[in-house]
Protein backbone atom coordinates (compact mmCIF):
# COMPACT_ATOMS: atom_id res chain seq x y z
CA UNK A 1 0.00 0.00 0.00
CA UNK A 2 3.05 2.21 0.68
CA UNK A 3 4.70 1.68 -2.36
CA UNK A 4 2.78 3.90 -4.23
CA UNK A 5 3.09 6.77 -1.80
CA UNK A 6 6.93 6.39 -1.47
CA UNK A 7 7.54 6.11 -5.83
CA UNK A 8 5.77 9.69 -5.66
CA UNK A 9 7.97 11.09 -2.88
CA UNK A 10 11.16 9.32 -5.03
CA UNK A 11 10.30 12.32 -7.57
CA UNK A 12 9.68 14.61 -4.84
CA UNK A 13 12.69 17.38 -4.38
CA UNK A 14 11.53 18.17 -0.78
CA UNK A 15 11.30 14.86 0.56
CA UNK A 16 14.96 14.46 -1.85
CA UNK A 17 16.41 17.74 0.51
CA UNK A 18 14.49 16.11 3.48
CA UNK A 19 15.47 12.26 3.46
CA UNK A 20 18.86 13.39 2.38
CA UNK A 21 19.58 15.81 5.81
CA UNK A 22 18.31 12.63 7.70
CA UNK A 23 21.57 11.75 9.80
CA UNK A 24 20.50 7.82 9.61
CA UNK A 25 20.10 7.56 5.73
CA UNK A 26 23.66 6.86 5.22
CA UNK A 27 23.87 3.69 6.99
CA UNK A 28 21.09 2.49 5.33
CA UNK A 29 21.58 3.69 1.95
CA UNK A 30 25.16 1.90 2.59
CA UNK A 31 23.18 -1.73 2.50
CA UNK A 32 22.20 -1.05 -1.19
CA UNK A 33 24.96 1.15 -2.96
CA UNK A 34 28.60 -0.13 -2.39
CA UNK A 35 29.93 3.24 -2.50
CA UNK A 36 30.27 6.99 -3.79
CA UNK A 37 32.96 6.79 -5.77
CA UNK A 38 34.45 4.11 -8.02
CA UNK A 39 37.71 3.66 -5.96
CA UNK A 40 35.15 2.65 -3.11
CA UNK A 41 33.21 0.07 -5.16
CA UNK A 42 35.98 -1.05 -6.74
CA UNK A 43 36.98 -3.86 -3.87
CA UNK A 44 33.27 -4.73 -4.15
CA UNK A 45 33.50 -5.85 -7.90
CA UNK A 46 36.63 -7.64 -7.03
CA UNK A 47 35.32 -9.31 -3.94
CA UNK A 48 32.08 -10.75 -6.09
CA UNK A 49 33.82 -11.64 -8.97
CA UNK A 50 36.55 -13.92 -6.41
CA UNK A 51 33.21 -15.48 -5.58
CA UNK A 52 31.96 -16.30 -8.74
CA UNK A 53 29.46 -13.98 -9.41
CA UNK A 54 29.30 -11.54 -12.60
CA UNK A 55 28.48 -7.59 -12.49
CA UNK A 56 26.48 -5.10 -13.63
CA UNK A 57 27.78 -1.24 -12.89
CA UNK A 58 25.51 2.04 -12.59
CA UNK A 59 26.85 5.05 -12.15
CA UNK A 60 23.78 6.76 -9.99
CA UNK A 61 22.22 9.48 -11.88
CA UNK A 62 19.22 9.88 -13.38
CA UNK A 63 16.64 12.83 -13.72
CA UNK A 64 18.67 15.71 -14.80
CA UNK A 65 17.93 18.74 -16.05
CA UNK A 66 20.52 20.44 -17.88
CA UNK A 67 23.34 19.05 -20.63
CA UNK A 68 26.49 19.65 -18.62
CA UNK A 69 24.92 17.00 -16.72
CA UNK A 70 24.58 15.18 -18.99
CA UNK A 71 27.87 15.15 -19.94
CA UNK A 72 29.29 14.72 -16.36
CA UNK A 73 27.57 11.28 -16.48
CA UNK A 74 28.94 10.27 -19.37
CA UNK A 75 32.36 11.38 -18.51
CA UNK A 76 31.78 8.85 -15.07
CA UNK A 77 31.07 5.91 -16.76
CA UNK A 78 34.22 6.90 -19.48
CA UNK A 79 35.88 7.05 -16.09
CA UNK A 80 34.76 3.56 -14.90
CA UNK A 81 35.57 2.03 -18.05
CA UNK A 82 39.34 3.04 -17.55
CA UNK A 83 38.99 1.67 -13.86
CA UNK A 84 37.26 -1.83 -15.68
CA UNK A 85 40.38 -1.81 -17.79
CA UNK A 86 43.19 -3.21 -15.49
CA UNK A 87 40.51 -5.75 -13.67
CA UNK A 88 40.60 -7.16 -16.79
CA UNK A 89 36.83 -9.46 -16.19
CA UNK A 90 35.84 -8.72 -19.92
CA UNK A 91 32.05 -9.24 -20.08
CA UNK A 92 32.23 -10.40 -16.61
CA UNK A 93 32.02 -6.65 -15.21
CA UNK A 94 29.25 -5.07 -17.53
CA UNK A 95 27.51 -1.49 -17.08
CA UNK A 96 23.83 -0.19 -17.27
CA UNK A 97 23.14 2.66 -18.00
CA UNK A 98 19.89 5.22 -17.12
CA UNK A 99 19.38 7.04 -20.69
CA UNK A 100 17.68 9.62 -18.33
CA UNK A 101 21.20 10.45 -16.83
CA UNK A 102 22.43 11.00 -20.67
CA UNK A 103 19.68 13.71 -21.51
CA UNK A 104 16.92 11.89 -22.39
CA UNK A 105 14.50 14.37 -20.52
CA UNK A 106 15.93 17.30 -22.26
CA UNK A 107 14.76 19.08 -25.11
CA UNK A 108 15.81 16.70 -28.19
CA UNK A 109 16.49 14.27 -25.07
CA UNK A 110 16.65 11.62 -28.06
CA UNK A 111 19.48 12.86 -29.97
CA UNK A 112 21.14 14.00 -27.23
CA UNK A 113 21.41 10.65 -24.87
CA UNK A 114 22.32 8.63 -28.10
CA UNK A 115 25.14 11.19 -28.53
CA UNK A 116 26.36 10.87 -25.05
CA UNK A 117 25.35 7.37 -24.50
CA UNK A 118 27.10 6.50 -27.92
CA UNK A 119 30.92 6.82 -26.25
CA UNK A 120 30.11 4.93 -23.11
CA UNK A 121 29.26 2.19 -25.68
CA UNK A 122 32.51 1.86 -27.77
CA UNK A 123 34.59 2.33 -24.53
CA UNK A 124 32.68 -0.34 -23.29
CA UNK A 125 33.77 -2.81 -26.37
CA UNK A 126 36.83 -1.65 -26.45
CA UNK A 127 37.79 -3.22 -23.06
CA UNK A 128 35.54 -6.26 -24.30
CA UNK A 129 32.47 -6.01 -22.36
CA UNK A 130 28.96 -3.84 -23.01
CA UNK A 131 26.35 -1.61 -21.69
CA UNK A 132 22.43 -2.67 -20.91
CA UNK A 133 20.06 0.08 -20.80
CA UNK A 134 17.65 0.18 -18.07
CA UNK A 135 14.03 1.09 -18.63
CA UNK A 136 12.59 3.80 -16.97
CA UNK A 137 9.59 4.88 -16.58
CA UNK A 138 6.62 4.07 -19.63
CA UNK A 139 6.94 7.62 -21.51
CA UNK A 140 10.61 6.62 -22.51
CA UNK A 141 10.47 3.46 -23.43
CA UNK A 142 10.06 4.12 -27.28
CA UNK A 143 12.82 6.05 -27.41
CA UNK A 144 14.92 3.93 -25.15
CA UNK A 145 14.54 1.18 -27.43
CA UNK A 146 14.83 3.24 -30.30
CA UNK A 147 18.04 4.36 -29.02
CA UNK A 148 18.72 0.43 -28.52
CA UNK A 149 18.18 -0.20 -32.22
CA UNK A 150 20.13 2.16 -33.35
CA UNK A 151 23.08 1.02 -31.04
CA UNK A 152 22.86 -2.28 -32.01
CA UNK A 153 23.51 -1.76 -35.30
CA UNK A 154 27.05 -1.38 -34.45
CA UNK A 155 27.42 -2.58 -31.01
CA UNK A 156 24.80 -6.40 -30.87
CA UNK A 157 25.87 -7.14 -27.67
CA UNK A 158 23.70 -3.70 -26.34
CA UNK A 159 21.09 -4.83 -23.73
CA UNK A 160 17.91 -3.60 -22.77
CA UNK A 161 15.73 -3.70 -19.94
CA UNK A 162 11.60 -4.73 -20.20
CA UNK A 163 9.23 -4.85 -17.31
CA UNK A 164 6.53 -6.92 -17.16
CA UNK A 165 3.80 -4.75 -15.55
CA UNK A 166 3.99 -2.61 -18.54
CA UNK A 167 0.93 -3.97 -20.96
CA UNK A 168 2.97 -3.32 -24.20
CA UNK A 169 5.75 -5.73 -23.04
CA UNK A 170 4.95 -9.03 -24.26
CA UNK A 171 4.78 -7.27 -27.71
CA UNK A 172 8.25 -5.71 -26.72
CA UNK A 173 9.91 -9.41 -25.88
CA UNK A 174 8.44 -11.13 -29.26
CA UNK A 175 10.24 -7.92 -31.12
CA UNK A 176 13.14 -9.01 -28.95
CA UNK A 177 13.64 -12.47 -28.80
CA UNK A 178 15.65 -12.99 -31.62
CA UNK A 179 19.60 -14.18 -32.08
CA UNK A 180 22.36 -12.32 -30.37
CA UNK A 181 19.38 -9.91 -28.29
CA UNK A 182 19.91 -9.45 -24.35
CA UNK A 183 16.89 -8.46 -22.40
CA UNK A 184 16.84 -8.39 -18.73
CA UNK A 185 13.46 -8.71 -17.71
CA UNK A 186 12.27 -6.62 -14.04
CA UNK A 187 8.53 -6.78 -13.08
CA UNK A 188 9.16 -2.75 -13.20
CA UNK A 189 9.90 -0.30 -9.94
CA UNK A 190 8.17 2.85 -11.20
CA UNK A 191 5.08 4.32 -10.66
CA UNK A 192 2.76 3.90 -13.41
CA UNK A 193 -1.08 4.86 -14.27
CA UNK A 194 -3.92 2.21 -14.81
CA UNK A 195 -4.04 2.88 -18.82
CA UNK A 196 -0.50 1.79 -19.29
CA UNK A 197 0.43 -1.16 -16.79
CA UNK A 198 -1.12 -3.82 -14.44
CA UNK A 199 -1.53 -2.52 -10.70
CA UNK A 200 -1.96 -5.95 -8.76
CA UNK A 201 0.81 -7.93 -8.22
CA UNK A 202 -0.57 -10.87 -9.20
CA UNK A 203 -1.04 -9.63 -12.67
CA UNK A 204 2.56 -8.23 -13.05
CA UNK A 205 3.78 -11.73 -11.48
CA UNK A 206 1.87 -13.52 -14.44
CA UNK A 207 3.31 -11.17 -16.86
CA UNK A 208 6.81 -11.65 -15.83
CA UNK A 209 5.89 -15.53 -16.43
CA UNK A 210 4.15 -14.89 -19.47
CA UNK A 211 7.62 -12.99 -21.02
CA UNK A 212 9.93 -15.02 -19.40
CA UNK A 213 8.14 -18.25 -21.85
CA UNK A 214 8.71 -15.80 -24.70
CA UNK A 215 12.61 -14.84 -24.14
CA UNK A 216 13.56 -18.66 -22.84
CA UNK A 217 11.54 -20.40 -25.93
CA UNK A 218 13.50 -17.49 -28.26
CA UNK A 219 17.18 -17.39 -29.30
CA UNK A 220 17.88 -14.35 -27.63
CA UNK A 221 19.99 -14.13 -24.23
CA UNK A 222 17.10 -13.62 -20.98
CA UNK A 223 18.49 -11.97 -17.84
CA UNK A 224 16.18 -12.59 -14.87
CA UNK A 225 16.30 -9.78 -12.99
CA UNK A 226 14.10 -10.91 -9.92
CA UNK A 227 15.00 -11.88 -6.52
CA UNK A 228 11.43 -13.44 -6.56
CA UNK A 229 11.67 -16.94 -5.41
CA UNK A 230 9.10 -18.69 -8.33
CA UNK A 231 10.46 -16.30 -10.55
CA UNK A 232 14.03 -17.71 -10.21
CA UNK A 233 12.42 -21.59 -9.88
CA UNK A 234 10.22 -20.86 -12.85
CA UNK A 235 13.17 -19.75 -14.90
CA UNK A 236 15.13 -22.61 -14.08
CA UNK A 237 11.82 -24.15 -15.62
CA UNK A 238 11.29 -22.86 -18.15
CA UNK A 239 15.00 -22.79 -19.64
CA UNK A 240 15.02 -26.31 -19.19
CA UNK A 241 11.88 -26.95 -21.24
CA UNK A 242 13.36 -24.30 -23.91
CA UNK A 243 16.68 -26.82 -24.39
CA UNK A 244 18.73 -24.28 -22.58
CA UNK A 245 21.98 -24.88 -20.15
CA UNK A 246 22.90 -22.86 -17.55
CA UNK A 247 25.11 -20.55 -19.92
CA UNK A 248 22.55 -19.90 -21.90
CA UNK A 249 20.51 -17.27 -19.99
CA UNK A 250 21.66 -15.67 -16.28
CA UNK A 251 20.10 -14.75 -13.25
CA UNK A 252 20.43 -10.99 -11.76
CA UNK A 253 19.90 -10.06 -8.43
CA UNK A 254 20.72 -6.39 -7.18
CA UNK A 255 23.70 -5.59 -4.61
CA UNK A 256 22.84 -6.17 -1.32
CA UNK A 257 19.51 -8.05 -1.40
CA UNK A 258 19.23 -11.87 -1.14
CA UNK A 259 23.15 -12.32 -1.22
CA UNK A 260 23.30 -15.71 0.26
CA UNK A 261 20.46 -16.46 -2.51
CA UNK A 262 23.02 -14.79 -5.43
CA UNK A 263 25.50 -17.24 -4.11
CA UNK A 264 23.83 -20.32 -3.91
CA UNK A 265 22.46 -19.82 -7.27
CA UNK A 266 26.39 -19.62 -8.21
CA UNK A 267 27.72 -22.29 -6.55
CA UNK A 268 24.62 -24.58 -8.29
CA UNK A 269 26.62 -23.50 -11.84
CA UNK A 270 24.36 -20.86 -12.83
CA UNK A 271 25.40 -17.89 -14.33
CA UNK A 272 24.39 -14.68 -11.31
CA UNK A 273 24.97 -11.33 -12.30
CA UNK A 274 25.07 -9.07 -9.31
CA UNK A 275 23.97 -4.86 -9.98
CA UNK A 276 25.93 -2.85 -8.15
CA UNK A 277 25.13 1.08 -7.95
CA UNK A 278 27.33 3.42 -7.22
CA UNK A 279 27.88 7.72 -6.49
CA UNK A 280 26.36 10.35 -5.07
CA UNK A 281 23.25 10.84 -6.90
CA UNK A 282 21.39 7.97 -4.26
CA UNK A 283 18.12 9.18 -3.69
CA UNK A 284 15.52 8.14 -6.40
CA UNK A 285 17.48 4.59 -6.60
CA UNK A 286 17.42 4.12 -2.87
CA UNK A 287 13.44 5.58 -2.69
CA UNK A 288 12.92 2.52 -5.31
CA UNK A 289 14.16 -0.30 -3.30
CA UNK A 290 12.38 1.36 0.25
CA UNK A 291 9.15 0.76 -2.25
CA UNK A 292 9.56 -2.38 -3.01
CA UNK A 293 9.47 -4.03 0.56
CA UNK A 294 7.51 -3.51 3.18
CA UNK A 295 11.02 -5.01 5.33
CA UNK A 296 13.44 -2.38 3.50
CA UNK A 297 11.44 0.78 4.63
CA UNK A 298 10.96 -1.28 8.08
CA UNK A 299 14.80 -1.28 8.07
CA UNK A 300 15.34 2.16 7.34
CA UNK A 301 12.32 3.52 9.88
CA UNK A 302 14.11 1.63 12.63
CA UNK A 303 16.97 2.64 12.22
CA UNK A 304 15.49 6.43 12.54
CA UNK A 305 14.09 5.38 15.75
CA UNK A 306 17.31 3.73 17.56
CA UNK A 307 19.11 6.38 16.55
P1 LIG B 1 9.21 -8.61 -5.61
O1 LIG B 1 9.47 -7.25 -5.06
O2 LIG B 1 8.02 -8.81 -6.48
O3 LIG B 1 9.16 -9.62 -4.41
C1 LIG B 1 8.77 -10.97 -4.60
C2 LIG B 1 9.42 -11.84 -3.57
O4 LIG B 1 10.86 -11.81 -3.77
C3 LIG B 1 9.22 -11.42 -2.15
O5 LIG B 1 7.97 -11.84 -1.66
C4 LIG B 1 10.40 -12.09 -1.46
O6 LIG B 1 10.14 -13.47 -1.31
C5 LIG B 1 11.50 -11.92 -2.49
N1 LIG B 1 12.26 -10.69 -2.23
C6 LIG B 1 12.17 -9.53 -2.90
N2 LIG B 1 13.00 -8.62 -2.36
C7 LIG B 1 13.61 -9.22 -1.32
C8 LIG B 1 14.56 -8.81 -0.35
N3 LIG B 1 15.02 -7.55 -0.30
N4 LIG B 1 14.97 -9.71 0.56
C9 LIG B 1 14.49 -10.97 0.57
N5 LIG B 1 13.56 -11.41 -0.31
C10 LIG B 1 13.14 -10.56 -1.23
N6 LIG B 1 13.23 -1.88 -12.55
C11 LIG B 1 12.96 -1.02 -13.55
O7 LIG B 1 11.84 -0.50 -13.63
N7 LIG B 1 13.91 -0.73 -14.49
C12 LIG B 1 15.15 -1.30 -14.47
O8 LIG B 1 15.97 -1.02 -15.35
C13 LIG B 1 15.44 -2.23 -13.42
N8 LIG B 1 16.66 -2.85 -13.34
C14 LIG B 1 16.82 -3.87 -12.43
C15 LIG B 1 18.00 -4.63 -12.45
C16 LIG B 1 18.12 -5.75 -11.64
C17 LIG B 1 19.35 -6.58 -11.71
C18 LIG B 1 17.07 -6.09 -10.74
C19 LIG B 1 17.15 -7.29 -9.87
C20 LIG B 1 15.94 -5.30 -10.67
C21 LIG B 1 15.81 -4.19 -11.49
N9 LIG B 1 14.67 -3.39 -11.44
C22 LIG B 1 14.44 -2.49 -12.46
C23 LIG B 1 13.75 -3.47 -10.28
C24 LIG B 1 12.57 -4.39 -10.55
O9 LIG B 1 11.69 -3.80 -11.48
C25 LIG B 1 11.78 -4.68 -9.26
O10 LIG B 1 11.28 -3.49 -8.75
C26 LIG B 1 12.58 -5.35 -8.18
O11 LIG B 1 13.48 -6.31 -8.68
C27 LIG B 1 11.61 -6.05 -7.18
O12 LIG B 1 10.93 -7.10 -7.82
P2 LIG B 1 11.33 -8.64 -7.59
O13 LIG B 1 10.96 -9.39 -8.82
O14 LIG B 1 12.78 -8.71 -7.24
O15 LIG B 1 10.54 -9.16 -6.34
Amino acid sequence: MLGPVILAAARSDKMRRLVSAAPVTRSVVDRFIAGETLGDTVPAVRSLADAGLEITLDVLGEDITDPAQALRNRDAYLELVEGLKPLGLGTRAEMSVKLSAFGQALPGGHELALKNVTPVVEAAAAIGTTVTLDMEDHTTVDSTLAILGELRERFPQTGAVLQSYLFRTEDDCRALAGEGSRVRLVKGAYKEPATVAFQDKAEVDKAYVRCLKILMEGEGYPMVGSHDPRMVAIAQDLAYRAGRKNEDYEFQMLYGIRDDEQRRLAAEGHRVRVYIAYGTDWYGYFMRRLAERPANLAFFARSLLTR
